[in-house]
């Protein structure tokens, strides 16, 4: 039977049997006892599944990540740590030393500096495109050694929406998947692999757990990307892991679960970045009403974000849901909304009238974070990016009287009424 995408919030991932408890149970061991060595060994074969450290997987994680992944339309999920541990093991999975990706330079800044920066010290090149290429541009970018295409579905802060199906035309004409952040729309509002991306991430930290209680990430694989017909790209994949006596992740465990199989046995053993079964079962408390959240958040920016745009004090306002946006359009093919909770806006009066306005701030709170129950903003000039000049600001498109609100919760006309009383 095929559920919708709330019956399968509330209860995908976790069965109980008979007499079973009926939330998921929080496995808060470290390790699992086995009666012969023989059958532990199978395990650190390949050859039975189940568990042997928490290192690398956890029974709790996987009721959680497997409920990701139904929502998401996947063959196979996995949680990590963090969101910065998503994306970087869904890269790293496929890229090695002397491999090349292609990124929309339209991306949070923490997984820009992940790209940009630190994989670039193991070797790893990027070339960034416009999230407003040209189909010809974006085919330009690929080089022999690319190996992965990267983009966010609604980009943090930019809120920048991307063309998810050209994205997928040109890395597939080009023989490599499509990995998508999916953090800000959710799947709630739009299941990037309906639209052809083969592995889609997640900061569970946002409207996932929505409640600002626990950092983790996700990754979800399609199981459509067939790793075999690019044989030669994908070494890691196609060729026997000495690591693991010689396995072929794509043989043994097929399309469906060849990427999270490896993912989790190799990257997962040697970087350990797991998350910790507390927080997973926080965020499946979370994931239990995200489709009855995100209409909610939706409704508080496209209120919020009609309401500064029509206020004299503001210069402009991104939203992806108002009709004056560029990417109204885009918003409106993949989510047939806004996406998110997330509203930019430009104070006139640059920075210190960005600082004087949230400082008059009653209900929205100053923290660097998004996508919560409770509405908060932020000033990158003043904050994250408080390293930049004003005309480094303004050519990286984040000028210093930028204010980034997050929609909660909340009642929309006391969002309203807080901006209106601080930016009179
Ligand atoms: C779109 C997006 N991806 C990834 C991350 C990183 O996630 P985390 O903070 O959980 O490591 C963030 C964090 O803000 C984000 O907004």
């Amino acid at each position: 039977m095929a559920f919708g995408t709330g019956t399968k919030c509330v209860q995908a991932g976790y069965k109980p049997g008979n007499g079973e408890p009926r939330q998921i149970p929080i496995v808060q061991s470290t390790t699992f006892k086995y009666d012969t060595s023989e059958d532990m060994g199978k395990l650190f074969d390949l050859e039975a599944s189940g568990y042997f450290y928490t290192r690398l997987q956890n029974p709790t994680n996987d009721y959680v990540a497997a409920k990701i992944a139904a929502l998401e339309g996947g063959s196979a999920g996995m949680l990590t740590s963090s969101g910065q541990a998503a994306n970087f093991f869904a890269l790293f999975n496929i890229c090695e030393c002397g491999s090349h990706i292609v990124a929309s330079s339209s991306i949070y800044g923490g997984t820009f500096n992940l790209i940009a920066v630190t994989m670039a010290k193991m070797g790893i090149e990027v070339t960034f495109v416009s999230p407003d290429c040209s189909e010809d541009e974006l085919n330009a970018a690929f080089k022999e050694n690319t190996r992965a295409v990267f983009g966010e579905t609604i980009a943090n802060p930019a809120l920048t929406v991307l063309d998810i199906e050209m994205f997928a035309k040109a890395a597939h004409a080009h023989g490599v998947p499509l990995i998508i952040d999916n953090t800000f729309p959710t799947p709630v509002n739009c299941r990037p692999i309906e639209w052809g991306a083969d592995i889609v991430t997640h900061s569970t930290t946002k409207y996932m757990d929505g409640h600002g209680a626990a950092v983790g990430g996700a990754i979800v694989d399609s199981g459509k990307f067939d790793w075999m017909a690019h044989k030669e790209l994908f070494p890691g994949l196609t060729t026997p892991d000495e690591s693991y006596h010689g396995i072929t992740y794509a043989e043994k465990f097929g399309l469906g679960g060849a990427f999270i199989t490896k993912a989790t046995a190799q990257l997962m053993r040697d970087f350990g970045c797991i998350q910790g079964p507390q927080n997973a079962f926080l965020l499946n408390l979370g994931l239990e009403s995200l489709h009855v959240r995100m209409p909610r958040h939706v409704e508080n920016g496209t209120a919020v974000a009609e309401f500064l745009s029509a206020n004299d004090k503001v210069a402009k306002v991104s939203y992806p849901g108002l009709k004056s946006d560029p990417y109204y359009e885009r918003a409106m093919k993949y989510f047939g909304c806004g996406g998110c909770g997330v509203v930019s806006f430009e104070v006139k009066g640059g920075r210190a009238a960005a600082e004087s306005v949230m400082k008059k701030l009653k209900l929205i709170a100053i923290e660097t974070h998004v996508a919560d129950a409770r509405s908060c903003c932020l000033n990158p000039a003043t904050s994250t990016h408080r390293q930049m000049t004003d005309e480094q600001l303004e050519a990286a498109g984040i000028p210093a009287g930028l204010i980034r609100v997050s929609c909660g919760l909340e009642d929309k006309e006391d969002l309203i009424a807080d901006l209106e009383q601080a930016l009179k």
